[in-house]
């Protein structure tokens, strides 16, 4: 009878162990947030976005814009992934990725860079654009002479 070996499991290596090699391609992380933008919640622009920011760990959180009848409370997409990671305690931000629909093109606006520039400068950013095409910069970057406080209260 043939004998069955056991092959080790491929494991995705970490950045902290392999150069800055990140756990997933941007396609992927991509690919993460097309499936946030399916819970956008936008019935007033009607432009859903959806965003996957990328952990050192593996770890995606998503994100999606979420609308209010008093419209000047929408929550975009990114801020949306940010606030939750934050929250949840979570650091080592390497990267985020941001779609709205096919033809549409979704750089994340001034204020998201600026939330997401409070946490991450050298974030990679990366977005579709209008042509479907990945485009990709550091945040630093997207936002250079970015506003900052030198000191800094509670961390
Ligand atoms: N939006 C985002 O989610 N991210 C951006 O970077 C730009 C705009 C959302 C906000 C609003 O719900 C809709 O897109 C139209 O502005």
């Amino acid at each position: 009878m043939k004998r069955v070996t056991k092959r080790p499991v491929k494991r995705r290596v970490t950045p902290a162990r392999r150069g800055r090699r990140p756990v997933m391609t941007m396609p992927e992380l991509m690919r993460e947030a097309v499936k946030a933008r399916g819970r956008a919640y936008a019935p007033y622009s009607r432009f859903p976005v959806g965003a996957a920011l990328l952990l050192a760990d593996g770890t995606v959180v998503q994100g999606c814009n979420v609308e209010n009848a008093s419209y000047g409370l929408a929550a975009c997409a990114e801020r949306t992934a940010m606030w939750k990671a934050i929250s949840e305690g979570r650091t080592g931000f390497v990267a985020i990725a941001i779609t709205a629909r096919e033809g549409e093109g979704a750089p994340p606006c001034g204020s998201c860079r600026q939330v997401l520039h409070e946490f991450a400068p050298n974030l990679r950013v990366v977005w579709r654009d209008a042509r479907g095409r990945l485009r990709e910069r550091p945040l630093h970057e997207l936002l250079p002479n970015a506003f900052r406080f030198a000191r800094k209260g509670n961390r």
